[in-house]
Formats: structure tokens, sequence, C-alpha cells
């Protein structure tokens, strides 16, 4: 087991925090979503609460250098905001700024570096890099379940040069996903989507060795149709990893998986919010249409099989689901979650943005706060950013 910040003592240290505060910013630099701070808190207010003196550092965005639109600044108020407290910014990452404000802190107070990405070293995990973040704090806690699969500086590099734990949120991350893949009540269903059939292929395999049931829909579900001889029409195809799409096919039926594509489809005649829709049986779209969204039949197909579950995973949308006319199949899907009595795990990302997005954030067990990072650990079970951390032995 991980040790947690309960592990450590913080009582009057300073404390290097790693969030993940890569907020969505609008031009004007206000924060679209603030979720990624608000799951924040309870892991900045225990620390606080050990009279620690805590030094925040995240990313934000895939600066190229130091630029004003990427600063952390907007973050930081709003997280000064929420706490109702004073969060000081520095103006640099580990330069004479932010060493000079991390030694001034007082116990209870707050400082946030400048974003990490600034400085060349946080992506190459650059040593001189990881022993000056190291050199400002006495303990390292890293609660950046979004950025886990990085193996930066910040996540990875600076965690080997001092006691370390994982805060609140990177604990309750772990213990609701791999607690859903390694011990799910049975009937599992996942249900996997999204355009690229390349993104997904490792989580597809994983879940194969692990569920009873798995639904794929999105743009990857017609390199699968096409694999069968399916005619797609326009529909978005991966012609290289037709092979690949039947394989997966024969994994599911040898592992006695119930393997579900779409029986029929919402298509538009290109690829455009205002394409007029029209249905057709998914193995025959006409060849000036693709498909952009699942039609009726394959939501019934796939509500009968999410009703009887008892864990579902849900990881990409089932059509274009920004789009009002395409947004069908996955508003259905995300309600037939909702109103399960399934443990319901909703990977980060554009599903997270969709059961937001149709009202049923309060409905689900968990919602991930990272895209990339919750797939790649339904994909391999673990993270550089959590392989890192120093182990505990704990009575059960
Ligand atoms: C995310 O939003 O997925 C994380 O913050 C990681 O960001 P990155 O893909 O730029 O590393």
């Amino acid at each position: 087991m991980k040790a947690t910040i309960k592990d450590i003592d913080l009582k009057n240290k300073k404390v290097l925090l790693r969030v993940d505060f890569n907020v969505p910013l609008d031009d004007n630099q206000n924060i679209n979503d603030d979720n990624r701070i608000v799951e924040e808190l309870p892991t900045i207010k225990y620390i606080l609460e050990q009279d620690a003196k805590l030094i925040i550092c995240s990313h934000l965005g895939r600066p190229k250098a130091k630029e004003a639109k990427y600063s952390l600044k907007p973050a930081a108020v709003r997280l000064g905001e929420l706490l109702n407290k004073e969060v000081k910014l520095s103006s640099d990452v580990v330069g004479k700024d932010s060493v000079a404000k991390a030694k001034a802190l007082k116990s209870g107070e707050i400082l946030m570096l400048e974003n990490l990405r600034f400085e060349a070293g946080e992506e190459a995990n650059d040593e001189t890099f990881c022993k000056k973040l190291a050199a400002l704090a006495d303990v390292y806690v890293n609660d950046a379940f979004g950025t886990a699969h990085r193996k930066h500086a910040s996540t990875y590099g600076v965690a080997k040069l001092l006691p370390n734990a994982v805060g609140f949120l990177m604990g309750k991350e772990i213990n609701a996903i791999l607690g859903a893949i390694n011990n799910p009540d049975r009937p599992f269903v996942a249900i996997t989507g999204g355009s690229k059939i390349s993104d997904k292929i490792k989580v597809i395999d994983s879940l194969l060795d692990k569920v009873d049931t798995l639904i794929v829909g999105g743009g990857m579900a017609y390199t699968f149709i096409k694999a069968l001889g399916g005619n797609v029409g326009k529909s978005i195809v991966d012609d290289t990893k037709i092979e690949l799409a039947k394989e997966l096919m024969d994994k599911a039926k040898l592992k006695n998986v119930n393997f579900l594509l779409p029986i029929d489809n919402g298509c538009g005649t290109e690829f455009s919010k205002d394409a007029k829709r029209k249905e057709f049986e998914s193995f025959n779209i006409a060849s000036n249409y693709q498909g952009l969204d699942i039609g009726k039949k394959s939501v019934k197909v796939f509500k009968r099989a999410l009703k009887s579950a008892k864990t579902i995973i849900w990881n990409g949308t089932l059509g274009v689901s920004e789009w009002e006319n395409y947004e069908f199949g996955t508003k259905q899907v995300a309600k037939a979650i909702a109103k399960s009595k399934a443990t319901t795990i909703i990977g980060g990302g554009d599903s997270a943005a969709a059961i937001i997005k149709f009202g049923y954030k309060d409905k689900v067990t968990h919602i991930s706060t990272g895209g990339g990072a919750s797939m790649q650990l339904l994909e391999s079970g673990t993270l550089p950013g959590i392989e890192v951390i120093n182990d505990v032995k704990k009575e059960d």
C-alpha cells in the first residue's frame, strides 16, 4: 500500500504538494470548470491543519516557454476564494522569488509556484531541476491524479528526493478505479467510446480480461464493424487496425465476454454539427454518410446490459455528444448509468464532461479528475506517479 498523508509527519514541515490545476480557461483567463481545485480542498485543508507551510505546484496547459496566458494566477485566485485565505504566487518556479517566498513561509501559509512547465526541466524530469524543487521543501505529497501518468520532475523525480506520500484525491481515485476493476461485483460492464481505436486498444485488451460485457461505441466502433464485413460508408475507420479489431473480438469470444457493438447509427453526410441526421443499420450505412452517434436500437440493447450490471465503468462518448443532433446515444447511456444501482465509475475527459452536461454528476459513484491518467490506470493497473511513492505496511 502506498503511504498517504496520514502516514507521514507533516507537523510544521514545508510540504511540496503536486496538484493538477490544469483547468480550462476562457480567452479572458476565467476558469470554466474549477472541479479540479474543489476536489483538492480536503488535502489542502488537512495539510494546513498540521500547521505545515504549504507549497503548491502544478502545470497548466502545454506552454513552450514562459507565456502569460499559461500563468497559474487564475488558479491561485480561485483557491484563495475557496479557502478564504491568501494564496501567494511566486513569479518563477524554482528561481530567486520562489526560494525567497518558500523560505519566508510561516505555518498555515500557502505559496503557489508558477507553472512548472515554464521550466524545460519539468517534462524532461531533469535531475538538477528535481533537486531545486526538492530543496524548497521537507516533504513531498502527490495529489495530481490527472498527471500521474506523466514521468515528470514534479510527479516522479522529486519523489525520490524527499519523504513522500499520496494525498486524499489520489487515494480516492486509486481506490475507486482499481477497486472497481480488481474486485468488481458482477456482472461487470465496461463502456468504451471515443473516435480513435488506436487510443483505446490497450484499454479494450486489458478490460477483456476483467469484464462480463464490453460495449464499444463512438467512432472506433466502425473499425470493428468493417472488420466484420459491414459497409460503414464514410464513417471513420482505421484500416491499419482491422486485423487487430478481429483479434480483440476473437479474444472476447475466447474469454466469454459479451462484446456489443452498435446495431444502428445516427449518420450525417459530413462531420458537422449541422449535418442532418439520418438513421442507418450498422452494416448498411450509405456510401455518402458517416456514423456520428448510435441509434435507438443500440441504446435499447446497451441499456439492457447496463440494467443487470453491478459494476459499470465508462470511458469515452458514444457519438459526437457536444452536438445536439448527435448527443442522443451518449445522453441515453449517461441516463442509464445514473439510474443504475451499480457501482458506477466515470473515466475523466469526455465521458466526465458528458455526465456533468446531462445533469447526472451526483448520480454516479465516482467521476475521475483524470482523462489520460484514468485510461492508463485501467490499462496497466498503476501509474508512474503512484509507483514512485513509498510503500507502507498496513494491518488488515
Ligand atoms: C490532463 O488534463 O489530462 C492532465 O493535466 C495532463 O495534461 P497533459 O496531457 O498536458 O500532460
